[in-house]
């Protein structure tokens, strides 16, 4: 291993320092910062991120409640729910956990969110002044993924980034934000030709594919950042001893739980031939959360006026 690992669950905890220190401000004027999380359904990977919101929510001093609705619930219900939420004039963020299962369309759901109440920043008006440069609520994983490239020094204007996938919630707006701050932005995918070298032009590869340790080192230039997003169950005990050889932790955690979790990059391989990379976990994912809760402080403050 030669690369530089970038603790993004060190970045996040100064993030959420700052936000607990924001929310202290707030309390001091009376106002608590409030979340509301929509979970619709049982998916297991969902309740344990909304798990993890809500007492991150918590220990930052804000209140969060979770609506559990059932996997069935109608179109009809699901918007009530959230215009609900939306005419409360005490509910400052809305969170509406994606996937929904089908037939809902999440994106039918998100239009109907408040932008102003839109912490996830993927209303169509918060997409818009994003990709003007302007961001209103940044996504909170491309923008806790900022904040990690800021805090490890990567120089970002002048730079080639790769962004590998196409998400809503990661790959697009992570492409707008690196654009924003003056790199040159390529956007690849499944359909891309030659995925490989079109990768090994990265001085910034960032990896939001959902594929398990797709990205190997044939996709890395030697010294390049790998940012993995990637957050992949792997119950496979052959391929576990494969991508992380002699890592007995590991191999434990696929007898005990049954699965290990695998970012999108093959970590030892690639730690070989990248300048730095994250970790997964404990790189990306604390992130994600942090940049929830600096949204949601940021959405109680503009609803008041304070900025
Ligand atoms: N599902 C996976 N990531 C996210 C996220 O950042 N926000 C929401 N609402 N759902 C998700």
């Amino acid at each position: 291993m030669t690369a530089r690992v970038l603790d993004g669950a060190a970045v996040a905890a100064t993030i959420r320092q700052r936000v607990a220190g924001e929310v202290r401000e707030l309390a001091d004027q009376g106002v608590v910062p409030r979340l509301e999380v929509i979970l619709v359904g049982g998916d297991p990977a969902s309740r344990v991120y909304v798990g993890s919101k809500g007492r991150a929510c918590r220990e930052a001093g804000i209140r969060s409640d979770t609506h559990v609705l059932a996997a069935d619930i109608g179109a009809g219900e699901l918007r009530t729910v959230i215009e609900g939420l939306n005419a409360d004039a005490d509910v400052d963020g809305i969170l509406l956990q994606l996937p929904l299962p089908k037939p809902l369309d999440g994106r039918a759901f998100l239009d109907l969110i408040d932008p102003g109440k839109d912490i996830d920043g993927f209303h169509p008006t918060n997409v818009g002044l994003l990709h003007q440069g302007r961001p209103s609520f940044a996504p909170c994983t491309p923008a806790g993924i900022m904040e990690l490239l800021d805090a490890g020094g990567v120089p970002l204007e002048g730079a080639r980034a790769v962004v590998l996938g196409r998400s809503e919630i990661v790959g697009k707006p992570m492409a707008a934000l690196l654009l924003a701050r003056h790199a040159t932005v390529t956007t690849c995918h499944s359909r891309t030709r030659d995925l490989a070298a079109v990768c090994r032009e990265a001085d910034v590869l960032v990896a939001a594919i959902g594929r398990p340790a797709m990205v190997t080192h044939e996709f890395v230039k030697p010294g390049a950042v790998v940012i993995d997003v990637g957050i992949n169950r792997v119950d496979d005990a052959a391929l576990v001893a494969r991508l992380y050889p002699g890592d007995a932790a590991r191999a434990e955690q696929v007898a005990k739980k049954g699965y290990t979790l695998v970012g999108d990059v093959d970590f030892v391989a690639v730690g070989a031939v990248a300048g730095a990379i994250t970790p997964v976990p404990g790189g990306v994912g604390p992130l994600t959360i942090a940049g929830l809760l600096a949204n949601t402080v940021l959405a109680a403050k503009r609803r008041r006026g304070i900025e």
